[in-house]
């Protein structure tokens, strides 16, 4: 049995088209739709309450464009409303990013000290370090806030100094506490790999959650048999649907992506908002 409905794909902005990028590697059949709410991006600032209400929104309007399995590829919305989202939703699987991203940390540390960064939001939860420990209780997990990396990234400051400075000042804890894997719980973090690399060195191994979150949509679509006729051209179905045209977005969705964005469709905010 084959299922043509699409994967519906949600972030608070297009950070989460990393996640999108995997999937349309591993399962390239396989049709997206994609929400990235721009116009009220970040989420990581803000309070449980706020970001819950935002998330909800955010499924229900891909829920209205039939979707077949739901992905929260953001870690604020995954670490703080997960639970309340896969209770609320009942129609389809819902998965966020945490628990992948948790899972394969576990497997690759071999001191059993993993360190997580993330928005204020991802760590005050704990949702990493509770992932974890529900695999092996015994890991040791050090969270980070690192509030500064989202704003440098939106602004394109990637490869600067001032980045490689705000790196130094997050990141020295870790190197200090000796973790051998960090997880970038972010998921603008991706694009500041190098420079995350570079500061930290090359014995701590860094783990980004977006091939370890398609891994599991494919194995859930797989058990569920509900993966798309092989035959099926997923690029050319995929949509891409943005809350605003921020300044910078046809770039940033790119370096996210991998490639540019194909078309994007503007939706206005009362459409998440109802
Ligand atoms: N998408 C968010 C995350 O992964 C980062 C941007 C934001 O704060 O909304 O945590």
């Amino acid at each position: 049995m084959t299922d043509t409905r699409p994967i519906g794909v949600f972030d608070s902005g297009l950070g989460g088209l990393t996640v999108v990028k995997e999937i349309q590697r591993l399962m390239p059949a396989e049709k997206v739709v994609y929400l990235g709410d721009t116009a009220r991006c970040p989420y990581g600032g803000r309070s449980d309450e706020t970001i819950a209400k935002f998330g909800l929104q955010d499924a229900q309007f891909l829920l209205d464009m039939d979707i077949k399995l739901l992905i929260v590829a953001c870690n604020t919305v995954s670490s703080v409303a997960l639970d309340y989202l896969e209770h609320t939703i009942k129609s389809v699987p819902v998965i966020g990013v945490v628990l992948p991203g948790a899972r394969a940390a576990v497997l690759r540390t071999a001191d059993r000290k993993v360190g997580v960064i993330g928005t204020a939001a991802t760590i005050r939860t704990n949702s990493y370090k509770n992932a974890m420990h529900c695999v092996d209780p015994g890991v040791k997990v050090y969270g980070k806030a690192c509030p500064l990396f989202v704003p440098l990234v939106e602004e394109g400051l990637i490869d600067s100094d001032i980045t490689r400075l705000v790196a130094q000042h997050y990141l020295y804890d870790m190197i200090d506490i000796g973790v051998d894997c960090l997880i970038l719980g972010c998921t603008h973090y991706p694009l500041l790999m190098e420079v995350i690399q570079g500061t930290v060195g090359t014995r701590m191994q860094l783990l980004d959650s977006a091939l370890w979150t398609a891994k599991e949509a494919q194995d859930i679509l797989t058990a569920l048999n509900a993966l798309a006729p092989k035959e099926s051209d997923g690029h050319a179905l995929s949509r891409f649907l943005i809350s605003d045209l921020t300044p910078h977005f046809e770039s940033l969705a790119e370096s996210f992506l991998g490639r540019p964005l194909p078309s994007v469709e503007k939706l206005a905010l009362e459409e998440l908002v109802k």
